[in-house]
């Protein structure tokens, strides 16, 4: 009896260190140990809640199985659980995993009744400093006394899940302080450069919708992101005579200005953990579909996508908003300048998406 039993454990132990450690983050690599709980043990339900700093709740980031329904549940699910839910108390102070048989009878579950969970095992995962940094749990809509098998998987397996926790949390907040530390750089560029505040942040959720609309793969999201942050990185070196001209640049101005796509990519070179699609946006923004842009002149789909978005979005932005060398535009010119350079400045197909996004935030639809 028990040998067997050892091996399911030590099996499932390693396929789930296995998944876990080969997931890209910390959702993907709980969800098994979800699903595992909800096929091996009574639990008809479970899900894994994090910590966020932003919001000071346990947001929901994976489940599986039926979940509790009704209008408590869901607000638990948009907002996350309270660290004030006597449950979280209870996380930080157990040893292990807690095992409850009934939520009506225990002080640490209250609320868990409303929900219509009865029985409830829980999980705490903790960071290596000991701190609580997420919990897992699984439910049942009856009492149930949890068996020492279940009671000896689960522990088995959460504890080493902790350890991948620990190792994912970390892996989380440094991919957080690297996208902060970008965008900090996107912001100090676009205060040198005079454009208007928001600048950074409306060009990149632009190119990020249109983005989605073409279907361009998560994977290049992140690179599309960075590279809106970064595009003019190469404008810091341009002095400020130039960057501030109020009127038409000269010729001898408008050479040293377009020079700041090739400097950008050298800068941007130095930074060698910036992904391939970055650079592809700053190398490319200012290329046209029609081969007459700058700096290489490339044409069409030699440009990559990422740029041939960006390049619109960029465009919409200056035009939308003042500049020093010129006054905003309003939207029916904008969008005018925009389809008439569909097909020669811009990709096509990339002119579309933005008239439908644009379509949409107007009807709100
Ligand atoms: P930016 O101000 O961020 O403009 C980005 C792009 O928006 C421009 O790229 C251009 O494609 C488009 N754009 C901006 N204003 C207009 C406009 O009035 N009409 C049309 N059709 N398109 C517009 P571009 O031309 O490669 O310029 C790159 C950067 O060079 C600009 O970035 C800006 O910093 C600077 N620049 C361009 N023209 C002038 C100018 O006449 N005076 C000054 N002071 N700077 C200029
Ligand atoms: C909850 O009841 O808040 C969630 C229960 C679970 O996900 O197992
Ligand atoms: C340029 O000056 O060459 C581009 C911006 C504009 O068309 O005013
Ligand atoms: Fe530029
Ligand atoms: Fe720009």
């Amino acid at each position: 009896m028990l040998t067997p039993h050892r091996n399911l454990v030590s099996e499932l132990t390693l396929e789930l260190a296995h998944l876990g450690l080969s997931a890209p983050d910390l959702g993907s690599a709980m969800q098994p140990v979800l699903d595992m709980l909800v096929t091996r043990t009574a639990a008809v339900g479970s899900g894994y809640f994090q910590w966020r700093d932003h919001t000071l709740t346990f947001a929901a980031r994976a489940g599986s199985g039926v979940m509790p329904e009704g209008p408590v549940m869901a607000a638990l699910l948009a907002h996350g659980l309270p660290t004030t839910l006597p449950l979280m108390d209870a996380l930080r102070g157990a040893t292990g995993v807690v095992f409850v048989e009934d939520t009506r009878l225990e002080p640490a579950t209250a609320g868990f009744p409303e929900l219509g969970v009865l029985a409830l095992l829980a999980a705490p995962i903790n960071a290596r400093d000991g701190s609580l940094v997420g919990a897992l749990l699984g439910h049942v809509f009856t009492p149930y006394r949890w068996t020492v098998e279940e009671r000896a998987l689960v522990s088995h397996v959460t504890s080493v899940l902790a350890l991948l926790a620990a190792r994912l949390d970390a892996e989380e907040r440094e991919r957080s302080a690297q996208e902060g530390a970008m965008r900090a750089l996107g912001l100090c560029l676009e205060a040198r450069d005079a454009e208007t505040q928001g600048h950074t942040d409306r060009v990149t959720a632009l190119a990020l919708s249109l983005g989605r609309r073409l279907g361009l793969p998560e994977g290049e999201q992140r690179g599309l992101r960075w590279g809106a942050y970064l595009h003019d990185i190469g404008k810091i070196g341009i002095p400020d005579e130039i960057l501030r001209h109020p009127g038409r640049l000269t010729p001898p101005m408008w050479a040293r200005m377009q020079a700041h796509v090739e400097d950008g990519v050298h800068l941007a070179r130095q930074l060698p953990f910036l992904p391939g699609t970055t650079l592809d946006v700053i190398a490319c923004h200012h290329e046209r579909w029609d081969g007459q842009g700058y700096p290489a002149g490339r044409a069409g789909e030699d440009i990559p996508l990422p740029a041939r978005i960006f390049a619109v979005c960029d465009v919409f932005d200056a035009l939308t908003h003042a500049r020093p060398y010129k006054p905003a535009w309003s939207l029916s010119d904008t969008l005018a300048e925009i389809r008439a350079g569909s097909g020669s400045h811009f990709d096509p197909r990339v002119v579309e998406a933005l008239l439908d996004e644009v379509d949409r935030g107007l009807t709100g639809g």
